[in-house]
């Protein structure tokens, strides 16, 4: 509410009682504004409802009668009071509209005292109403900043074992956290919202958790894998889907995670889904899981140089990776990632 003074519109289609109100109510310290039927009134609100404090409404008017403004303006400016000036002194009909949406009813003749009484009770009631509504609000956005502060701990505490693991060997260390790194950039560089963004980033952390239940001596073996030790690391998306299937707040990441081994043409694991039965959140770690595994030492060769990978990430293209994230992920390349990695690497970071 505004501190200057008080506006309140009024409404009567007699001339004689908008001027009597109008010099009232100046002589109170208000402010008006004035409207000769309900049309006119309905009209003013919707033009004014930012700065009206208060309204005055006469019931019995031409066209448009005092009962749809006190509809109208209670449903969609539930603020703003509405206080009823009739010359029909019965109770029930008063009573009737307040039960619109009124806020008080006012017979005529009206008292100056009166008058500034009810104006008085409406302007700290609505006072009131504006104080909840922002306390409620202030409120909600601590719940909401209290529940993403606790989410963040759990992903962090979930990735942290992740990052235990990759820790216990210096070819996959840090695995995890470049991804997250990686899939930031993407998630500016694709314009995705907040919301997608913070889902992308935790679904980049954890896309590896599966890792838990693949054996130590397998995932570190050093040389190529044989078949069957192949099929077992493959399992690994499934296995994370069941570790983070307790954490309900996680839900809608767990395609996501089951995913980011899928190919684009369908010829990847662990369901060969292709295209857009990929969630768009895989097909975008996808890239960035490739490109760190590639530009990574392995136990069974060196990490690739930055060119030979980028030439992969493109072959790859509408076979392995969906061209869209493929087009991102170049542009971020070279307008960011390449210099930051060469930097990383000549001071061997
Ligand atoms: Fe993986």
């Amino acid at each position: 509410m505004r501190n200057e003074k008080k506006l309140v519109l009024v409404v009567d289609d007699e001339e004689d009682i908008r001027e009597i109100l109008a010099e009232t109510l100046d002589n109170l310290d208000f402010e008006c504004i004035t409207a000769c039927d309900g049309d006119e009134a309905i009209a003013c609100l919707d033009e004014h409802h930012d700065i009206i404090d208060v309204v005055i409404c006469d019931l019995k008017m031409p066209r448009v009668s005092g009962d749809q403004v006190i509809i109208y303006g209670h449903k969609k400016y539930p603020l703003i009071p509405i206080i009823i000036l009739t010359g029909f002194a019965q109770l029930d009909m008063a009573l009737d509209h307040m039960r619109l949406g009124a806020f008080d009813y006012m017979t005529k003749p009206f008292r100056v005292k009166e008058l500034l009484f009810i104006l008085k009770r409406a302007l700290e009631k609505r006072q009131l109403q504006e104080e909840n509504a922002a306390y409620q609000n202030t409120l909600e956005i601590r719940i909401e900043e209290a529940t993403q502060a606790l989410h963040n701990q759990v992903v962090q505490t979930v990735s942290s074992f992740i990052l235990a693991i990759e820790a216990k060997d210096r070819y996959t260390q840090g695995h995890s956290k470049r991804v997250a790194e990686y899939s930031t950039l993407m998630a500016d560089k694709l314009g995705l919202s907040q919301e997608d963004k913070i889902n992308l980033i935790y679904a980049a952390q954890l896309h590896d958790i599966g890792k838990i239940g693949i054996s130590e001596q397998l995932l570190n073996k050093p040389g190529r894998l044989n078949k069957i030790e192949y099929e077992t690391i493959k399992t690994h998306p499934s296995k994370g889907v069941k570790i983070l299937e307790p954490l309900d707040f996680l839900d809608h990441l767990l395609p996501v995670v089951e995913s980011h081994h899928e190919w684009f043409d369908g010829c990847g694991y662990p369901k060969g889904l292709a295209r857009e039965e990929i969630p768009f959140l895989a097909r975008i770690i996808a890239v960035c899981d490739s490109f760190d595994a590639m530009t990574s030492d392995r136990s069974y060769r060196e990490p690739l140089p930055l060119k030979i990978a980028i030439q992969e990430i493109k072959n790859g293209s509408g076979s392995q990776f969906d061209p869209q994230v493929v087009s991102a992920f170049l542009e971020i390349f070279h307008n960011t990632l390449e210099a930051q990695m060469i930097i990383r690497k000549t001071v061997g970071k």
